[in-house]
């Protein structure tokens, strides 16, 4: 028989450790990590199996579907923003190829097994792009179809994941004879940049908001790349967590769209510090903006509006700026570097 189970990808991730970390403390599912980066310990005694491999690699995603069934993915592999960057190429093969193989597995597992597989995907902010700051500053909060220019590889990448899934959800083999056998139930969430008290992203443009804080925490000095006016959305990780699992637990006709933006707080860079300073006056930052990454954070929106998410699924953050900071950020980073 095969192992029923719940398929992560980008396990071994910031947003794939919260998660598994959430998932297991909620209900232990038989959760099946997989990332090409080893997924650290205290993470993997939380998983019925941690695989190291690449989602790329046809042998190991066969033998994903003859081992497994698998009613629910949660596909967080990609390769970010800055990364990207640097080898546009690879990016692509990671977010664009790498998410068609996983949809092409949510539809063989669902044929596979009678029922519909949930595909749970996260999207970004990075699909945005706004031309200049003049129309940033004007623009303000912006809903889920507007503006849809992305400036970099990975939100040209998150873009067409988001179209991969509707196609998968709606019209995947729409001229065959058993059209109807494939059954791909896909939900994506853009998410604004993401702050967690205990891990570091890798290889993003929002992560001079972690790194600020984490760096002042260890009383190490750092040198933000963008300037202290610089204004984008973000979130605490707690409430990314919630609400992957929210709009995972919505009823599908409650949804009225495949792709929701959320949102909680949008400082400035220079509020930002302020806020971390209130915790650690020593805290050394300057500003030395790199023009180019500066250059990515101003194409991305003030803020956004995410009122098709607390209308369809009632998605409200539980952190606010002042409770991310005060009641979490703050005293759980403390803690961890004492
Ligand atoms: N945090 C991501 C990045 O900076 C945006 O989704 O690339």
């Amino acid at each position: 028989m095969r192992k029923e189970s719940i398929l992560i990808t980008g396990a071994a991730g910031e947003m794939g450790q919260a998660l598994i970390y959430h998932l297991s403390e909620r209900n232990s599912p038989n959760i099946l990590a997989l990332d090409v980066n080893p997924v650290p310990d205290k993470i993997k005694k939380r998983c019925r199996q941690a695989i190291a491999g690449d989602i790329l690699d046809e042998k190991l995603m066969d033998r994903l579907i003859s081992e497994y069934a698998i009613p629910l993915i949660y596909h967080l592999a990609a390769l970010l923003s800055t990364r990207g960057e640097f080898t546009p190429e690879a990016a692509h093969r990671v977010n664009v190829d790498g998410t068609l193989r996983l949809l092409q597995l949510a539809a063989e597992q669902s044929s596979w097994m009678g029922r519909t597989v949930k595909f749970l995907f996260p999207s970004s902010i990075a699909v945005y792009g706004l031309p200049n700051l003049e129309t940033k500053e004007k623009a303000g909060a912006i809903s889920e179809d507007q503006w849809h220019m992305p400036f970099t590889m990975y939100g040209c990448n998150k873009l067409y994941g988001e179209h991969l899934g509707r196609y998968y959800a709606h019209h995947y083999r729409q001229l065959a004879a058993d059209s109807q056998r494939n059954q791909v139930d896909f939900r994506s969430i853009r998410f604004p940049g993401l702050i967690s008290a205990f891990t570091l992203p890798t290889g993003g443009t929002s992560d001079y908001g972690p790194e600020m804080l984490h760096h002042a925490a260890q009383n190490i000095p750092y040198a933000c790349f963008v300037r202290e006016d610089t204004r984008m959305p973000f979130m605490a990780m707690p409430d990314a967590i919630k609400a992957l699992t929210m709009l995972g637990d919505a009823p599908q006709d409650r949804l009225s769209s495949h792709v929701y933006n959320i949102t909680s707080f949008n400082p400035s860079a220079g509020e930002m510090m302020a806020l971390i300073r209130q915790a650690f006056p020593d805290a050394q930052v300057t500003f030395q903006p790199d023009p180019k990454r500066q250059k990515i954070v101003d194409s991305w929106p003030l803020d956004l509006d995410d009122s098709r998410a607390r209308h369809d699924w009632e998605w409200e953050p539980d952190y606010d700026q002042a409770r991310a900071f005060d009641e979490y950020l703050i005293p759980t980073i403390s803690k961890r570097y004492q």
